[in-house]
């Protein structure tokens, strides 16, 4: 398939838009604030977002001059450090990080530099490594996308002081909790990644394609609510050691964990932490967890978390094969669950029958990524890819579970089967939620 030069420039611009879009939601305060310890100042990402784009694209891939070195280097790399550095979490050191002046005008230039490639460069060119199917173009486009949400992620944890709403924001409510119970799925095959010519473009975890005998199973039809996860957590369940893994439960004791991050504690009652209000626990919305703390829900209920096989059987298998979508061939679009930033917090769960799987299992993608019990590994073939070698490869270490599916802030463009996602088990800032099998 060719090259659609416009239809990149116009999503190159829409990213663009949106990302400072994000970033003007923000107070000036804010800037050189760190709201997540594992994660770099925010400053660090309005640079990033311009100079991965330019350096994957116009440097390596087109072999194109520098605009600043020392910069170019700065804003390369924003995968989260491994450990927490310090203790100090949202300290608002601004110590050897540029001015936003410098920040901007780095970006601007890198924004012509990368615009004029796309109008006019040869990006297209078969058997070269990082331009074979115009490789680096699309990386550059799915990983600024990705990075809108792991924004939204921190900009979550920012006092509300720093955050200003736009005129369009409605006050949240939480919603009729929906009816909970256990779909049965038959025994049959589940495809696990995808061929590499099958589709224009993937990440190198998702090649290449193997399939998964999966045996018959029940599943939840809904994401675990806020109210059934109020059951664990009423029933003394951050203090029984016996639902938790033997590191996780070194976390509980360590952090004091006692309820999930999303949750805070006022004057006696239980408050959601949303992005711009703090509201009555909203009942009927999925909860939002690390996988310490699905895992231990699933062990109370004498349950588990799906493999990553189980949770593509019953979101994209049916009888009659396997889906484009959880819900058959029609585009995502805002009736078939909650994505592609249409909200800035979830729904509640089953209020969009419209994306159920041909088995009935409902927001399985949106609202929410969920977590797998799979460790995140390469599928047979894999290859690390010449535009992003470290994207995957770094955390194939056997500390890293799979998760699937979609949240509020993921983008429309990544709403493919094979797309996955991957977080430490005990990080809990994620929008990601949880349903059970058995
Ligand atoms: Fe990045």
């Amino acid at each position: 398939m060719p090259l659609d030069r416009s239809a990149v420039l116009a999503w190159y611009r829409r990213n663009r838009a949106r990302s400072r879009a994000l970033f003007d939601l923000l107070a000036e305060d804010a800037y050189y604030s760190r709201p997540i310890a594992l994660r770099h100042p925010i400053v660090f990402y309005e640079g990033h977002l311009p100079a991965f784009s330019f350096n994957t694209l116009v440097k390596k891939a087109l072999g194109g001059r520098s605009i600043d070195e020392p910069l170019e280097r700065l804003f390369a790399r924003g995968i989260d450090p491994h450990e927490r550095t310090d203790g100090s979490g949202g300290s608002g050191a601004s110590t050897g990080w540029p001015s936003r002046e410098v920040v901007h005008a780095f970006a601007d230039e890198a924004d012509r530099r990368v615009i004029d490639a796309l109008e006019r460069d040869d990006l297209d060119r078969p058997g070269d490594p990082l331009l074979d199917r115009a490789e680096a173009v699309s990386a550059i486009l799915e990983h600024e996308a990705m990075h809108q949400e792991t924004l939204l992620y921190m900009w979550h944890r920012l006092p509300f002081e720093w955050k200003h709403a736009q005129a369009s924001y409605r006050p949240l409510t939480s919603g009729a909790l929906p009816r909970q119970d256990w779909i049965e799925i038959p025994p049959g095959c589940a495809t696990l990644g995808v061929s590499r010519h099958a589709i224009p473009f993937g990440w190198d975890n998702e090649f290449s394609a193997c399939v998964a005998d999966v045996g018959a199973f029940r599943i939840q039809r809904h994401n675990v609510t806020n109210a059934q996860y109020l059951e664990f957590v009423d029933a003394g369940g951050y203090a029984n050691r016996e639902w938790w893994a033997t590191d996780d439960w070194e976390w509980v004791q360590r952090e004091g964990a006692s309820h999930p991050q999303f949750w805070e504690r006022r004057d006696g009652r239980w408050q959601w932490r949303a992005m711009f209000e703090l509201i009555d626990l909203p009942l009927a919305w999925p909860v939002y967890v690390s996988h310490a703390e699905a895992s231990a829900y699933a062990r109370w209920v004498g349950a588990r978390l799906p493999a990553e096989a189980e949770f593509q059987r019953a979101a994209f298998g049916s009888r009659d094969g396997e889906r484009t979508h959880a819900w058959g061939d029609g585009e995502p679009d805002v009736t078939r669950g909650v994505f592609d930033f249409s909200s800035w917090d979830p729904e509640p769960a089953g209020a969009h029958p419209k994306g159920a799987s041909a088995w009935g299992a409902e927001d399985l993608v949106g609202n929410g990524w969920e977590w797998t019990s799979t460790v995140f590994a390469p599928f047979p073939g894999f290859r690390a890819m010449p535009s992003y070698p470290e994207y995957s490869a770094d955390f194939f270490d056997g500390e890293h579970f799979v998760m699937k599916g979609a949240s509020p802030a993921t983008a429309r463009e990544l709403l493919r089967p094979t797309f996955r996602n991957w977080f430490r088990p005990r990080y809990p800032y994620v929008y990601a939620t949880f349903r059970c099998v058995r």
